[in-house]
């Protein structure tokens, strides 16, 4: 049987990435987005992936939205919370407001995501939870400690998931990618941007595909013994 993918923020960056690649593995996806509904419709005309359009950082509407993905296309089988969002600032001007956001979005985002999905993979007996951290949360980052917090928050989850799962045929694992070539790097100021890729030995920015490729294999039954884990893919820009 063709099993069920959801991909949070699946529609833009590496998440539409995510989405392509698992739909061409076989598995039926849906992809949510927060607020682009001009990008969400072309990605659905152009890929046939179903859209929905939710924001993570609220439960209940987090809730409703899975319950109606799984009447209308399946149970959720896997799911790759990717949904993230930046509101860098140095530590000495981050407003209140700012930690907030990213942390609702970022790190109770994941939560509200997971959340809902956990029963149905326990009462099956089968789960692929995949959580895009970052780099920043493993190093944290100037002008990041909202994001860098959440990043390695994710780690926290993902690790007692593993636990909690393991028994029950689910795994959880992160991936911590490292400055990808996305909408999201783009946006940093050009001249940090080429401070960062000069610190990266690859001498390049990463490709969406290769956190697609990483989320494809966590993914599959070769997968099942791997769990609890965090897949670093940052072209050597830094060990844990
Ligand atoms: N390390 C050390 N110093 C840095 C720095 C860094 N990475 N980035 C900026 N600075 C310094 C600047 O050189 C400048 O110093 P001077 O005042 O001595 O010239 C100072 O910090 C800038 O201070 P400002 O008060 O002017 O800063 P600002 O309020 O204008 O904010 C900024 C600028 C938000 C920090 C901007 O530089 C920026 O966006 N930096 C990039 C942060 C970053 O890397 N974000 C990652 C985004 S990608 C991502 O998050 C995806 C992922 O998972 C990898």
């Amino acid at each position: 049987m063709t099993r069920t993918a959801l991909v949070t923020g699946g529609s833009r960056g590496i998440g539409e990435a995510i989405s392509r690649k698992l739909k061409a593995e076989g598995y039926t996806v849906a992809a949510t987005y927060a607020g682009n509904d001009e990008k969400a419709a072309a990605f659905t005309a152009e890929t046939g992936i179903k859209t929905y359009k939710w924001n993570v950082a609220d439960y209940e509407a987090s809730a409703a939205g899975i319950a109606q993905v799984e009447t209308e296309i399946g149970s959720i089988d896997i799911v790759v919370a990717n949904a993230g969002i930046t509101c860098d600032a140095p530590f000495h001007k981050m407003t209140p407001q700012q930690w907030k956001d990213v942390i609702d979005t970022n790190l109770t985002g994941v939560f509200n995501t997971i959340h809902p999905i956990w029963p149905g993979m326990r009462e099956r007996k089968f789960g692929r939870v995949i959580v895009i951290s970052s780099i920043n949360g493993q190093k944290g980052q100037f002008a990041q400690a909202n994001y860098a917090a959440t990043k390695a928050g994710d780690l926290g989850i993902v690790k007692s998931l593993a636990q909690e799962g393991a028994r029950a045929g689910i795994t959880a694992n992160a991936i911590c990618p490292g400055y990808i070539a996305t909408e999201m790097v783009m946006a940093v100021p050009e001249k940090v941007r080429e401070a960062i890729i000069g610190q990266i030995p690859a001498g390049r920015l990463g490709e969406p595909d290769e956190i697609a490729r990483c989320v494809a294999f966590l993914a599959s039954d070769d997968a099942g013994f791997v769990n609890g884990s965090t897949i670093s893919v940052n072209g050597a820009q830094f060990f844990v």
